[in-house]
């Protein structure tokens, strides 16, 4: 009988530190002036976001075709080397030539570069022209690009493959 209770003076004691722990443990927790946590919400339109960039029909269209027919001579950016044949199509360029001068590019062509005017309709050429000109400065390979540098990268003398 004895035996009997003092295994349950055992467990009550048990029991009560128990308590105290969890108690601690709430308060620790239950404490946020101590660990304060500033939760911090932005508000996104998510409409907006989810939304089909508007890029006119015309230009979209053109886009395909630079991409099947211009792009492997004039858009280093989507070759392995970043070195065309064809110059960087820049703004400046393309807003130097204007409609009739790209069209007249377009259609005649030069000794580098193929005429366009039996294998482009004139409305895909339209469409092309859309295109070259919303062509940003920034598409532009970069000099580490060009010299098959990562950005920033110092170039390593005589090292095997520099192209410096
Ligand atoms: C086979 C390579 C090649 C293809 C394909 C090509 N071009 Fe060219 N393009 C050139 C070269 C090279 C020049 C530079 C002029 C020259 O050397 O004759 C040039 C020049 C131009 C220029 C004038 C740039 C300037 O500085 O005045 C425009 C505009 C142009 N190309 C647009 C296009 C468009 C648009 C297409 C596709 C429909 C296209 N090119 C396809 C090679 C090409």
């Amino acid at each position: 009988m004895a035996q009997r209770r003092a295994k349950w003076a055992v467990r009550g004691v048990m029991l009560g530190a128990l308590m105290i722990g969890l108690a601690a443990q709430a308060q620790e927790g239950g404490a946020p002036e101590k660990n304060p946590i500033k939760v911090e919400t932005r508000p996104y339109d998510t409409a907006k976001l989810a939304a089909d960039e508007a890029i006119p029909a015309n230009v979209y269209r053109g886009r395909t075709i630079w991409l099947q027919r211009c792009a492997y001579c004039h858009d280093g950016v989507g070759q392995p080397s970043y070195h065309t044949v064809g110059p960087f199509l820049a703004p400046e360029i393309t807003s130097g030539l204007g409609d009739a001068g790209l069209r007249q590019f377009l259609t005649m062509g030069t000794e580098n570069m193929p005429s366009f005017q039996y294998t482009l309709s004139p409305a895909q050429m339209d469409d092309v022209i859309a295109y070259v000109k919303t062509i940003p400065a920034n598409a532009q390979p970069t000099e580490d690009q060009l010299a098959g540098r990562l950005p920033g990268a110092k170039p390593v003398q005589g090292a095997q493959g520099s192209v410096d």
